[in-house]
């Protein structure tokens, strides 16, 4: 069964719309800097922009007359000439956000270590598990490189064509690493960032269009407990993750495949295969990927060149606000179910390691570039295999996915509780199906 809330302020009716965002009008903790405040305009339809500011002013002009909002036994009331009856709206729970909470999930734990990490990458000191990438493509492209990773000596580079990757690899590192930066605006940046060069690819007008409806199908083997198949690729726009495979499983999982998104481990392996084999939805199918080390900017560079369809990588702004909301969560989590001190959440979370999933990624892409948005094969079961299509036992460490549980919980339920984002999102109606 579909867990299913549309959002109050779901566009379906701009009468509903305009006696719910009335009444946040007189909502008395609007002075709370944190409570989501909600633009009433903007967001309608233009040609009744004029009659709904009309409207307002006229409600403004009521409460100011009867300032009082009138509060009985949790149920809100208040009296507007405008309506025949009485409005009764239960209002969203006020979100409440620990501000110890929201700074210690804003500390990324791994920074120095990431800012090291690039900084050599720069000077071209290639160490240890760095160097197998550099191996890999050498085996490649038989280039003539030579790493010295123990005694820290610089690589040398003797080919011209290695040299040009070389350079563009710093460009695009540098460049990736100058943007990583907290910016809760950037949901309202993906429909440009993502949408808008795959339709290019795709021979259409670039619009500010969202897609209607878009399908995250995740990877959890709950997948295989019903035949959601059909419904999945009812979808317009269908998004896969790293790379896990539809055939013979199409009638759990569906067969179209319009956004594979994947973390640069997965293109990382596919890199060593001729042509950067990386596509087993069809050549055609844009690949979205987020960085998970500064490295696998040589992978992206050897294949972006050879591929066809757009290959595009997550804005790093994007994937700081996406890190803060998972830590934020699982953090709450922490400290609620164990009592524990904040200090002790690393420890358990592999800390400076702790990485939102690929899946959690793909919901928050949909919900910046979707009208709205449906989830499958997210969750976990007893009787049910981690991952539909392989045999892998255990979850990895460095990802809290019952942290990333609670935060679809509260796309569906209660999108107000969601730290970090920007105000001035609208978040999508969310469906999980499981
Ligand atoms: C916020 O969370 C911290 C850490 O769990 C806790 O010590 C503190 O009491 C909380 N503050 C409030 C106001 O609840
Ligand atoms: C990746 O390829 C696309 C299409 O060929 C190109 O427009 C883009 O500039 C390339 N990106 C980089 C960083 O080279």
């Amino acid at each position: 069964m579909p867990k299913s809330a549309e959002p109050e302020d779901g566009s379906e009716s701009n009468a509903d719309t305009f006696k719910i965002r009335t009444f946040y009008l007189f909502w008395p903790y609007l002075a709370n800097p944190i409570y989501r405040s909600t633009n009433l305009i903007a967001p309608m339809k233009r040609s009744v922009r004029p009659f709904v500011s009309i409207l307002v002013l006229l409600a403004l002009a009521v409460t100011l007359s009867c300032r009082i909002a009138i509060r009985r036994g949790g149920i809100f009331t208040f009296p507007a000439e405008l309506e025949s009856g009485r409005v009764l709206i239960q209002p969203p729970p006020i979100p409440y956000f620990n501000s110890t909470l929201l700074k210690f999930a804003a500390t990324d734990m791994g920074e120095e270590k990431a800012k090291l990490e690039i900084e050599q990458l720069l000077e071209g000191n290639f160490g240890q598990g760095r160097y197998k990438t550099f191996a890999t493509w050498r085996r490649f492209n038989h280039h003539d490189i030579k790493a010295r990773n123990s005694n820290g000596l610089p690589v040398m580079l003797r080919s011209p064509k290695f040299y040009r990757y070389w350079l563009d690899f710093r460009r695009n590192l540098q460049d990736w690493a100058r943007r990583k930066m907290f910016q809760p605006d950037i949901m309202m940046d993906l429909v440009r960032l993502v949408k808008v060069p795959i339709d290019s690819h795709n021979g259409l007008m670039s619009s500010d269009r969202k897609y209607k409806s878009c399908a995250v199908v995740g990877n959890s083997g709950i997948l295989l407990n019903s035949d959601q198949g059909k419904l999945i690729d009812g979808h317009e726009v269908v998004i896969r993750l790293n790379n896990a495979r539809t055939e013979r499983f199409e009638k759990y999982v569906g067969s179209k495949t319009s956004i594979s998104f994947v973390n640069s481990n997965i293109l990382h392996l596919c890199a060593r295969r001729e042509g950067c084999f990386c596509h087993p939805y069809g050549g055609d199918v844009p690949i979205i990927m987020y960085i998970c080390q500064p490295i696998h900017f040589m992978d992206y560079l050897m294949c972006n060149s050879s591929h066809k369809a757009p290959l595009l990588i997550t804005d790093p702004r994007f994937d700081m606000l996406c890190a803060r909301i998972v830590k934020y969560y699982s953090v709450k989590k922490f400290v609620e179910e164990t009592g524990k001190p904040l200090s002790e959440w690393g420890s358990t979370h592999d800390g400076s390691m702790f990485h939102y999933s690929s899946g959690m990624q793909a919901v928050m892409l949909a919900l910046g570039v979707c009208d709205r948005v449906s989830i499958f094969g997210f969750g976990k079961s007893v009787s049910a295999k981690h991952h539909y299509h392989t045999n892998q036992k255990a979850e990895l460490k460095l990802h809290d996915y019952e942290a990333e549980y609670a935060f679809y919980n509260d796309l569906v339920t209660n999108p107000q509780a969601i730290p970090f984002i920007s105000d001035n999102f609208r978040f999508p109606p969310v469906v999980i199906y499981q």
